[in-house]
C-alpha cells in the first residue's frame, strides 16, 4: 500500500521503517532538511535500539523529501505524525492542522485518501481537521474524498520497535467505515504476524494477536490519554507508598513485588524511583488537566500524580542535602542523563531538574551518560557542568553519586572500585537499581527510594 508519513520524529520515522519493512511504499515528509540531509545520508537521527539497523536494510525503499506533493497524491493513506508541544497548557495542535492544510490542497480530487493522526491530540481534533479538510477542499472547488481517523501511537522509547512489530493492540478512531477497512489492510501483516521476524526482533515467546480496537475519534483521542496518564499515576501511586515505606521502615521494592503477582494489578511499571519525565506524561497529563479546565471539571488523581513526580525530584536533593548538611562547594557526579534508559531524549528528563537545583545549591556538578551528553550539553548551556568520559573520572574526588538513569552498564559496574576513588561514598540511588547490602559492602552508604536499609 502507497503511504505518506508527515513527520520523521520517533514516532513517523519508525512508523515508516517498520511499514517499509512489511513490503509498504512509504514516503515520508519532513520540513526539517538537516534531518533530512541525515536520513538521506542513512543515518537515523535518533537513537532508537535496533533503529538504525532496521533502516539501513530498508532505506532505499523509502524515500524522503520535504515537499507533500511528492508524497501525498498517490498515496492510499497518509499518516500525521508531527509534535504537538504543551502551550498554555494545553497541547499546541498547530502543525497538525497545517499538515492536514496542506495534505488537503494536494489530494487528487479523483482519489479516495484515508488521513490517520498518530499524533496525541486534544479531544476532538480530528473532527476538526476533518472540517478543516473539507473546507480546503470546497477553496479548491473539488469535492474531495478524505476519511479522517485518529491512530494514536502507543511507542515507548527505547522499546519502539518490538513496540511496533508487536503491539497490545492497534486503536482506531473514526466515523466512516471505509478509513477502518483501510487501516486493517495496512496493519493486517501485524495484525495477524503474517511477517517473517526482522533477524534482532523475534517474535516474544506467548505473544497473541493484537486486537484492532475501533471507535470513534473522540473516544480515540481520549483512550491516549486515559493510557499515558494510568501509567504515569500508577507510577506515582508506587513512588507515593515508598515516601511511607522510608517513613515507617519497609521496602518498597518488596511491596511492589508482593502487590504486582495480584494479577489485577500486574508488576509493570510499579519501579519507585525519581519519578517520571519524557516527551510524554508530564506533557499529557498537563494537557488532560487542561481539557479538563476548559470543561470545568475536577481531576484532583491526575493532579496529585503530577505532584507526587515532581516531590520526587525534589527528594533526592533533600537526601544529599541532609547527608552532605550543605551541598556548597561539594562534588556530585550524576549517573544519567536520558529520561529513561536506551534513548538519547532529554525532554523533561529528572537528571536535568536536579542538575540545575544542584547548581543552584552551588555544588560542583560532573554527568555522565552512555549516549545523551550531546543532547544535554545543548540543554544545558550555559550552566558550568562538567561532562565525564566515563563513570572513573565521574567518581574521582566526588563527595557524592547520584543515580538517575538505570542503564545496564550502571548495573555492572565495580561499586568497590568506585566507593574507593570517592572523598565521601556516598550513593543516592534515584532508580533502585543496586541492592543496598551489596552497595553497603562495597563501601557505601547507600540511600535508595523507600528501601530498607540494614546498617552494617
Ligand atoms: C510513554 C508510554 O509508555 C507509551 O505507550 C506512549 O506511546 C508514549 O509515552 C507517548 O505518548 O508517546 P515513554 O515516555 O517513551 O512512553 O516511556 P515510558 O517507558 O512509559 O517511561 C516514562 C517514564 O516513566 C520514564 O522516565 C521512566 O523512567 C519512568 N518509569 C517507568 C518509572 O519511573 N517507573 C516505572 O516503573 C516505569
Amino acid at each position: 500500500m502507497k503511504v505518506a508519513i508527515i513527520g520523521t520524529g520517533y514516532v513517523g520515522l519508525t512508523t515508516a521503517v517498520v511499514l517499509a519493512s512489511l513490503n509498504h511504499d512509504v514516503v515520508a515528509v519532513d520540513k526539517d532538511e538537516g534531518k533530512l540531509s541525515l536520513l538521506h545520508a542513512g543515518k537515523t537521527p535518533i537513537h532508537e535500539p535496533g533503529l538504525q539497523n532496521l533502516f539501513d536494510k530498508v532505506r532505499h525503499t523509502i524515500r524522503f523529501t520535504s515537499d507533500v506533493d511528492e508524497a501525498v497524491p498517490e498515496a492510499k493513506v497518509i499518516l500525521i505524525a508531527v509534535g504537538t508541544p504543551l502551550k498554555n497548557g494545553e497541547a499546541d495542535t498547530q502543525h497538525v492542522k497545517q499538515a492536514a492544510i496542506e495534505v488537503a490542497q494536494v489530494c487528487h480530487p479523483d482519489r479516495r485518501y484515508t488521513l490517520a493522526l498518530k499524533s496525541t491530540v486534544p479531544i476532538g481534533t480530528n473532527r476538526h481537521v476533518a472540517k478543516i479538510v473539507e473546507k480546503v477542499f470546497s477553496a479548491r472547488g473539488i469535492r474531495g474524498n478524505v476519511s479522517v481517523a485518529s491512530n494514536p501511537e502507543f511507542l515507548q522509547e527505547g522499546l519502539a520497535l518490538p513496540g511496533a512489530f508487536y503491539p497490545d493492540r492497534i486503536v482506531v478512531g473514526t466515523d466512516c467505515e471505509d478509513a477502518v477497512d483501510t487501516l486493517r489492510r495496512l496493519y493486517r501483516p501485524i495484525l495477524e504476524q503474517t511477517f517473517e521476524p526482522p533477524s534482532l526482533l523475534p517474535r516474544p515467546v506467548g505473544y497473541h494477536l493484537p486486537p484492532m480496537v475501533t471507535t470513534d475519534p473522540n473516544s480515540a483521542e481520549m483512550l491516549k490519554y486515559a493510557a499515558n496518564t494510568f501509567l504515569a499515576l500508577k507510577i506515582s501511586f508506587i513512588n507515593e507508598i515508598a515516601g511511607l515505606c522510608e517513613k515507617v521502615g519497609a521496602d518498597v521494592t518488596e511491596v511492589a513485588q508482593g502487590i504486582g503477582l495480584d494479577s489485577r494489578i500486574g508488576p509493570r511499571f510499579l519501579n519507585a524511583g525519581i519519578g517520571w519525565g519524557g516527551s510524554c506524561y508530564p506533557k499529557d497529563t498537563a494537557a488532560l488537566l487542561g481539557i479538563a479546565a476548559q470543561s470545568e471539571y475536577m481531576m484532583p488523581i491526575t493532579e496529585a500524580a503530577r505532584t507526587v513526580n515532581s516531590r520526587q525530584r525534589e527528594q533526592i536533593v533533600e537526601k544529599l542535602q541532609d547527608a552532605l548538611k550543605t551541598l556548597r562547594g561539594k562534588t556530585i557526579g550524576i549517573l544519567g542523563l536520558a529520561f529513561k534508559p536506551n534513548t538519547d531524549d532529554i525532554r523533561e528528563a529528572p537528571a536535568l531538574d536536579i542538575i540545575r537545583r544542584l547548581i543552584k545549591e552551588e555544588a560542583n556538578v560532573r554527568a555522565h551518560d552512555p549516549v545523551a551528553v550531546e543532547n544535554a550539553r545543548h540543554a544545558l548551556n550555559g550552566f558550568p557542568i562538567v561532562f565525564a568520559s566515563d563513570v572513573c573520572e565521574l567518581t574521582h574526588n566526588a563527595d557524592a553519586l547520584v543515580l538517575i538513569t538505570d542503564w545496564d552498564e550502571y548495573q555492572n559496574m565495580d561499586l568497590g572500585v568506585l566507593a574507593k576513588r570517592m572523598n565521601t561514598p556516598l550513593l543516592i540511588d534515584g532508580r533502585n537499581l543496586y541492592d543496598p547490602q551489596e552497595a553497603q559492602a562495597a563501601g557505601f552508604h547507600y540511600i535508595g527510594v523507600g528501601r530498607r536499609i540494614e546498617r552494617t
